[in-house]
């Protein structure tokens, strides 16, 4: 349904993606696991349209998104839910939430916001406070709530997990899963290999931008590399 074909991107002259190819099927959840700096929010960004890369395609249910915008691609059926949450902390949360529909009629934002409340229930006894004050957990939980609110079929989320509680993990990857579950493909990132590849379908790994393995979640975190560099098993356990 989504696929990134040989991307490469640059920032200046300074080349950060090498040939990427990923894809998401219909109903899967896949993440991309990677080091700090190795380009996994630029693949997100890329995908998104929200950095342009110098060559390559983006695929998504077989039109080519070459060309259209961050803003126009809400209405192709993608959204993105950006690290560190951005949301805009006086507002309330119902206001950061419907700022997810932009694009969107007002008769179909009312319907996809209570259809977002029914997956996110528990934001329901906050949507007048003002985001700024609620937990990194719950502030994680009105970012996802905006990027529902486009309606996507493809969700992209940039470190889901960052910052988050062991609880909070515990719930927003619940919340993944639901998501998942109601028929939105997801693509995430994360730098923890247990996290990335025990909530996905399949994963690829990202080493200083180019993709080096891919294969099932199980596959992933099986694989003797990915154990001994991410997993810190190995050495030891001989
Ligand atoms: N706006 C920018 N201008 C210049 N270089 C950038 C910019 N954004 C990212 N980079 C560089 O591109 C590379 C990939 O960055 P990116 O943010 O995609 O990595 P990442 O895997 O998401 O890292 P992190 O784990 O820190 O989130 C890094 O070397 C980074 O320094
Ligand atoms: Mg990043």
């Amino acid at each position: 349904m989504l696929e990134l074909k040989g991307i490469n991107v640059h920032y200046g002259s300074t080349q950060v993606l090498w040939d990427v190819s990923m894809s998401v099927g219909r109903g899967e959840i896949v993440s991309v696991m990677g080091p700090n700096g190795s380009g996994k929010s630029t693949v997100l960004k890329a995908a998104m349209g929200l950095k342009k890369a110098s060559s390559g395609a983006v695929i998504l249910n077989g039109t080519d998104l070459q060309g259209k915008s961050a803003t126009t691609r809400p209405r192709q059926g993608m959204s993105i839910v950006l690290e560190r949450r951005r949301l805009f902390p006086r507002m309330s949360v119902r206001e950061n939430i419907l700022l997810g529909a932009f694009t969107r009629p007002q008769k179909d934002a009312r319907r996809a916001f209570d259809e977002v409340l029914d997956t996110l229930p528990d934001l329901k006894p906050h949507l007048n406070a003002t985001a700024g004050k609620l937990s990194g957990g719950q502030q994680q939980m009105v970012a996802i709530a905006r990027g529902l609110m486009a309606d996507p079929r493809v969700l992209l989320m940039d470190e889901p997990f960052l910052g988050l509680s062991p609880i909070m993990v515990k719930t927003v990857s619940g919340i993944m899963k639901s998501i998942n579950e109601r028929g939105v493909a997801i693509l995430f990132n994360e730098q923890n290999a247990k996290l990335s590849f025990a909530l996905s379908h399949r994963g690829y790994l990202l080493e200083s931008g180019r993709v080096v393995l891919s294969g099932s979640g199980e596959e992933m975190l099986d694989h003797p590399e990915v154990k001994r560099v991410y997993l810190g098993v190995g050495a030891a356990a001989k």
